[in-house]
């Protein structure tokens, strides 16, 4: 397929790529000027502004799919901590949705987290305090947002919400959570592979699947 992955420069878009490349898609890994991106041979780059139009219409032009990676940056996890741009997934959400119809390019699979919009009441307790005392009370809301604009748009989208992101080497165990128990938690790889195989299905499964590794309420426990 031909791929195009916003965020290229971020947890899972590194992850996303090289694993895209691994599988023999053609890829274009997108990212701002200032991003650090180190991308396998085979992959296309593509740097410029994630919040024009004009800029993701020459990005998704002829593709097949867009995977988004893209996140807030966030200085840091203490509650008085705030994103490094605020409002960019609203910018760039919006812009997306504008240029993907005006190319006609319809399939997208995203990363929203688990616990926002309907998953609220699927995570722990603990968990929910947790994102309200820290920093995560600015970035949930905004991963909220995103995930109604993505929903409401005419876009054919899988918006996926990890649990609890690790830098762990794969495991091929990612699970669709109906909700999670205990600590919750999915590596990186694993979400980018759980999204390849997702964007290559010919119907999204859902449209908001909790996905993780620990934690998904019924699962056996793990060795
Ligand atoms: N951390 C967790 O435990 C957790 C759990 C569940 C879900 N999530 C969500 O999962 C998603 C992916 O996580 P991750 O760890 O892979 O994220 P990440 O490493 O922070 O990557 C975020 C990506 O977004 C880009 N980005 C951020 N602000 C930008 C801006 N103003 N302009 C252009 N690009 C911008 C970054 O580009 P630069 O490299 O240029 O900054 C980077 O490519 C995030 O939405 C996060 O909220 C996280």
């Amino acid at each position: 397929m031909k791929l195009v992955i916003l965020g290229a420069s971020g947890g899972c878009g590194r992850h996303l790529v090289e694993q895209a490349v691994g599988r023999r898609h053609e890829v274009t890994a997108v990212a701002r000027a200032s991003s650090s991106l180190d991308v396998p041979t085979g992959a296309r780059t593509l740097r410029g502004d994630l919040t024009s139009v004009a800029f993701l219409r020459d990005a998704v032009r002829g593709q097949d799919a867009v995977l988004s990676a893209l996140g807030l940056r966030l200085p840091g996890i203490a509650p008085w901590q705030r994103p490094v741009d605020p409002d960019f997934l609203d910018r760039s959400t919006a812009a997306l949705v504008e240029a993907m119809g005006a190319e006609g390019i319809r399939r997208l699979v995203a990363i929203s987290a688990g616990g926002v919009g309907d998953s609220h009441d699927a995570v722990p307790a603990a968990f929910r305090a947790f994102i309200a005392v820290s920093a995560l009370r600015s970035v949930y809301p905004a991963l909220g947002r995103m995930e109604r604009a993505l929903l409401a748009s005419a876009l054919d989208v899988c918006i996926c919400r990890p649990t609890g992101l690790t830098d762990e080497p794969a495991t091929g165990r990612a699970v669709v959570a109906r909700a999670i128990v205990g600590r919750g938690a999915i590596p990186r790889a694993d979400v980018a592979a759980w999204m390849l195989d997702e964007v290559a299905r010919p119907a999204f499964a859902a449209k908001t699947p909790m996905i993780t590794v620990t934690g998904a309420a019924g699962a056996p426990p793990r060795r």
